[in-house]
């Protein structure tokens, strides 16, 4: 295998000819975030690797086993961001946003590394659309975001996408549900896999999440956070469902998601869908009240969620959906030698500074290439400059869509009489 010519196991191109699928939904995504008021943020790719640590918590898989951790030049251990959450947290105390308006909403595309095993739908290097939510601690803001999500997937045309929402308590409560986790699955300790073992007195929670089959067949029968909610945390998740109610958002309430991140307090969701194999998680998230002040702020409620886009994409594929196509290019202008060239460049300048997409020859091809070219990049008009055109100041605009000629003068009016046409096109 020739590694130079190879990706790295786990990555993807995201290939020009495919890139439309990528602008479509990064657009629905972005504008569907702002109509909830949130504004764009971005983080590094990289940060310090005890932010992680202490933010996604040292015992999750993500932690122990898939983060791409290096030291750099001067010994200090960074790490490339498995998730973009604890970054927009680090971002947000550093630059003093929180002492700002809040609540601070805020979203963002990022790629993500985890060295997981690849398989469809996973990767090691993803990317994830994501929103956190600050200083909105009431039930309200739980069903906005969820209900933003939705939004999402709604405007981009998916179908067939289920919502799973749970609550998974503060930490009063689940110290209770811990011990009778430990308890439960104390009984079967001679059948636990060894991460299961490992993890039963650090963080039993995670053995809810635990694939294995004997573990696996342990959970259906094991004790359930949604009955050692305090009130407080019952009614809040009482208040997200009715809300989630008001807006006719359907769900259903699934007490084993219990996520593999370990910041998250009350109310978590994951949207699911069945048509795209095992890795049919497209978007998760919840509440994480305590996180901010776990990265060294000063206590604040935070929740968010993100979306792979990846996933969301394959799910579009395998829907069949319309992803709005970009522009063609507006107008092909072939020429043939050094002095219409040269004519040609100057009109696609003065074109392009006026909106429009314009090509010209900059390979030295011969006047068929140059048209088969016109073709292939979808040119909705061709316009032919030789010398008669120059000497004439006139040319002839070819509809590429049949073949029709028009006449037109290479004068002032001409990009005004393109835009005409243009329109006249589209319409
Ligand atoms: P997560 O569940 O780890 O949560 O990832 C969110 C989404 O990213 C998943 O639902 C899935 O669509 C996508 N994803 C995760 N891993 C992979 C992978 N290896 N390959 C492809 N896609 C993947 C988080 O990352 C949290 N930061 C979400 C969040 C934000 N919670 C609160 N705010």
């Amino acid at each position: 295998m020739d590694i130079l010519t190879k990706r790295p196991r786990g990555t993807e191109d995201k290939l020009p000819k495919e890139i439309y699928k990528w602008h479509t939904v990064e657009k629905i995504a972005a504008d569907t975030a702002e109509a909830y008021g949130c504004k764009e943020i971005r983080t590094p790719t990289f940060e310090h690797t005890e932010l992680f640590q202490r933010g996604v918590g040292s015992t999750t898989d993500v932690v122990q086993k898939e983060m791409y951790t290096f030291d750099d030049k001067k010994g200090r251990s960074i790490t490339l961001k498995p998730e973009g959450t604890a970054g927009v947290v680090r971002a947000a105390i550093e630059n003093g946003l929180f002492n700002d308006a809040l609540p601070l909403k805020t979203y963002y595309f990022t790629r993500c590394f985890r060295y997981e095993a690849p398989q469809s739908g996973r990767l090691r290097e993803f990317n994830q659309f994501g929103v956190e939510v600050f200083g909105a601690p009431s039930a309200a803001s739980d069903a906005e975001v969820i209900a933003l999500a939705n939004d999402v997937i709604n405007r981009l045309g998916v179908k067939n996408i289920s919502l799973e929402i749970n609550s998974i308590g503060c930490p009063t409560c689940r110290e209770e549900y811990h011990k009778a986790l430990i308890e439960y699955y104390g009984k079967y300790k001679d059948k636990l896999c060894d991460t299961c073992l490992e993890r039963l007195e650090k963080n039993p929670m995670r053995l809810l999440d635990c694939k294995s089959e004997i573990c696996g067949s342990l959970k259906s029968d094991a004790p359930k956070m949604l009955d050692y909610l305090c009130d407080e945390c019952k009614e809040h998740f009482e208040s997200v469902k009715r809300r989630l109610d008001a807006l006719e958002i359907a769900y259903t309430v699934n007490p084993l998601i219990v996520r593999g991140l370990d910041y998250y307090t009350n109310t978590v969701f994951e949207f699911i869908s069945n048509e795209i194999g095992s890795q049919g998680a497209v978007c998760a998230g919840g509440r994480y009240n305590g996180l901010v002040e776990e990265i060294g702020g000063s206590p604040l409620a935070g929740l968010g969620f993100a979306m792979g886009l990846e996933r969301i994409i394959m799910v579009m594929d395998n829907q069949k959906l319309d992803f709005a196509q970009e522009k063609g290019c507006d107008l092909y202008i072939a020429s043939f030698d050094e002095e219409t060239n040269i004519y040609a460049m100057t009109l696609a300048k003065k074109l392009r500074s006026q909106g429009f997409w314009v090509e010209f020859d900059t390979a030295g091809r011969s006047f068929k290439a140059q048209m088969k070219y016109a073709n292939k990049i979808n040119a909705t008009y061709c316009m032919v400059i030789g010398s008669d055109e120059l000497a004439n100041g006139s040319a002839k605009l070819k509809r590429m869509s049949d073949g029709e000629e028009l006449p037109v003068k290479l004068d002032d009016g001409f990009a005004n009489r393109l835009n005409t046409l243009i329109m006249d096109i589209s319409l």
